[in-house]
């Protein structure tokens, strides 16, 4: 039988910020699917990585005082970056590419290219609204009041002379494979699309920037960098060798089966994507599949809402699997959903420790006090056993409909029924009451295998979930190679009939829900007190000559007073060793009290040409740091060892 392939994708990341839980949200699905499809003997290409081009990148590099590739190689490939979360969270992608890899750019180049040479792309000048974060071009009817779409930040109006992809001419194409094929999941997603984007009128969309330089050069018209959508796009292809001979998987994997996507950019791959595919006559994927997101308090995660989830600080607490789980299981793929740590303590508690958790080792245990470890070879007629055995043995069918569909929660479901099913079991059978009977151990073997066989069926079916868990738990039952595999799955009976298990530590420990949430709220907190940004360091450099003219010296304060009629200043009466009383005055009065800094040394710099403000003069500046924390400025004065003589000059 020849082998069947699946190509998956995820979106490929910005690494202009670290990853945080939504990202990993998607990841693990893929990975799941991945998993899954290997499992069932499919020959899987998994692909994931980094979109790493753009003006977003390109001014927090500038503001992090580094090159761009300095900055996008830190966050992809330095500790705690995207490699490392994707090791974490035990993610078993079988490429990663990077926008920046040589050979993805220069197929860019070519694919650009060849658009170009068959009048797909053209130059013209663009006019319109483009939003800089989001490296995103609107037409003034998609804004929603006057504002991007997408993040609600600012728009500037743009014009320059640029290159245009002739969308338009595909937008019927582009209306019949969304509305008259599966091509975009879930189905709603399709409505988005139609009435928001297509019915509106597709105009030709702008692919290049001439306002910066970050990006695949436009090889025929310097001065042009690529599009970061064209680039990003492409990157499902060029990880596959198209157009490039870095690879050669294309024939093997091209057309992608399943692109997984973020709601916010299904635009851009169910009518972009294809069109430009259609463009260079290339098939298209088989589907793309927009998930929803995971919200926090009904918001999208995001750095600049302070509402960012740390993986690695979940990942650290509950483990990986524990993890991996509760977002599959806890969430519906195709729509949003609220993250809450109460929800994942309780999904943990819930399902895991008591649910699975407690099935494994109250079986394993009982195995192990009444038949040493291994069961005898004898059985007793089991026909009142149907209900478990039928639920057990037909599960992968169930199973099998929901993952193809993408709908992880109703897959993990079915498994929990039959978990739920198996605990009854326990409690209807009451092996520590047949344990009693001397002539009842054929019919506590059998309860006891039965048990072990629907944990082993589960197990298999969750391997893709939670792969490390689940060979722990292979372990524990004794089951071996050949008997965790999908063609064993729908078989009941596949373990030896005198199977061994062996005891092991609690698999999902407990939580104390109360403990755990107070001890995530004190993490929090301090994490928010630690959320310092700074000013970028000064990109100009200053002679040394300039610098050592600046004078300055440390004051005593001996009088300070609010400044009347002003929210702003306060008025500081500085002893600078003179002799002369020296007046400053300083816009610090949210900050402090006055009478909270009589007596203080601070610094300042006294040959500044003496300035009026609300009619004072002020001669000289106090010195003072500032940074903020969660978007909040705050100002301490630059206070010095009051040892310090006043008049002491700083050098
Ligand atoms: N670089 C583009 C993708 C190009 S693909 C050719 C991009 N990158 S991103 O890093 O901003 O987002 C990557 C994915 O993460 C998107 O699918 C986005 O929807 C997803 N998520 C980001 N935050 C999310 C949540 N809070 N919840 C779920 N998914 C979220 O877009």
């Amino acid at each position: 039988m020849e082998n069947k392939t699946f190509y998956i994708t995820t979106p490929i990341y910005y690494p202009s910020d670290k990853l945080h839980i939504g990202h990993t949200y998607c990841t693990v699905a893929a990975d799941a699917m991945a998993r899954y499809k290997r499992l069932t003997g499919c020959e899987v290409m998994f692909l994931t990585g980094t979109d790493e081009h753009g003006q977003k990148i390109e001014t927090k590099a500038k503001e992090a005082g580094v090159t761009p590739k300095q900055f996008v190689d830190q966050i992809v490939e330095g500790p705690r970056g995207v490699k490392d979360l994707w090791k974490l969270m035990n993610i078993s992608h079988d490429r990663f590419i990077r926008t920046t890899d040589g050979y993805h750019e220069r197929a860019v180049q070519r694919i650009f290219k060849k658009m170009y040479e068959n009048g797909d792309i053209y130059k013209g000048t663009y006019r319109g609204k483009y939003c800089a974060p989001c490296e995103s071009f609107w037409t003034e009817s998609q804004l929603v009041d006057g504002k991007c779409p997408d993040c609600g930040r600012p728009v500037q109006d743009a014009e320059e002379e640029a290159y245009f992809f002739r969308l338009s001419k595909y937008a019927d194409r582009v209306r019949h494979l969304l509305e008259d094929t599966d091509f975009l999941q879930p189905r709603s997603r399709v409505n988005e699309m139609v009435n928001n984007f297509i019915k509106p009128g597709l105009e030709d969309l702008c692919v290049s920037r001439t306002s910066f330089t970050w990006g695949v050069p436009v090889d025929f018209d310097p001065g042009h960098v690529v599009y970061v959508w064209v680039d990003a796009l492409f990157n499902y292809m060029t990880a596959l060798g198209y157009e490039n001979d870095a690879h050669d998987e294309l024939r093997k994997f091209w057309p992608a089966d399943v692109h997984f996507v973020g709601k916010e950019i299904v635009r851009f791959h169910s009518i972009i994507w294809p069109a430009m595919l259609m463009s260079v006559g290339e098939p298209l994927p088989k589907q793309v599949y927009g998930h929803g997101w995971l919200v926090f308090d009904g918001k999208k995660m995001s750095k600049s809402l302070g509402n960012v989830v740390d993986p690695y600080v979940l990942a650290e607490r509950y483990g990986v699997d524990a993890l991996r789980f509760f977002l599959l299981r806890t969430f519906p793929f195709g729509t949003d959903g609220n993250f809450s740590n109460e929800l994942l303590i309780s999904t943990i508690n819930v399902d895991l420790a008591n649910d699975l958790g407690n099935l494994v080792s109250r079986t394993v245990a009982m195995a192990e006090k009444y038949f040493g470890g291994t069961l005898p070879a004898e059985r007793e007629d089991a026909s009142g056993d149907c209900e478990l055995k039928t639920m057990a043995s037909t599960l992968r069918d169930r199973y099998e409909a929901e993952m193809e569909a993408f709908q992880f929660q109703n897959a993990l479901s079915e498994i929990f029924k039959v978990i739920d099913r198996a605990n009854k079991y326990i409690d209807e059978n009451t092996p520590w009451s047949l344990a009693k009977d001397e002539g009842r151990r054929a019919r506590l073997a059998t309860v006891l295998y039965h048990l072990l066989e629907t944990v082993r069926i589960c197990a298999t079916l969750l391997t893709p979930f939670m792969p490390e868990s689940c060979e722990k738990i292979f372990a524990r039952i004794g089951a071996c190679e050949a008997c965790r595999g999908w063609d064993k799955a729908n078989v009941w009976g596949s373990l030896r009939a005198d199977v061994t298990v062996s005891k092991g530590e609690a698999l999902f420990p407990r939580i104390d829900a109360a403990e755990e949430l107070a001890a995530l709220e004190a993490l929090t907190a301090a994490q928010k007190k630690s959320a310092v940004e700074l000013e970028p360091p000064a990109a100009e450099s200053v002679s040394f000559d300039a610098f050592c003219r600046c004078d300055l010296r440390a004051v005593k304060i001996k009088d300070c007073v609010a400044v009347k009629k002003s929210e702003k200043l306060l008025q500081f009466t500085l002893d600078d060793g003179t002799g002369v009383d020296r007046t400053i005055l300083s816009g610090i009065r949210k900050y402090y009290a006055p009478e909270q800094l009589i007596g203080k040394t601070a610094v300042a710099i006294v040959n500044l040409p003496p300035r009026k403000m609300m009619g004072i003069d002020s001669c000289g500046m106090l010195l003072s740091a500032v940074h903020k924390v969660n978007g909040e400025e705050k100002l301490q004065l630059m206070l010095v060892d009051d040892a310090i003589p006043a008049g002491a000059k700083l050098c």
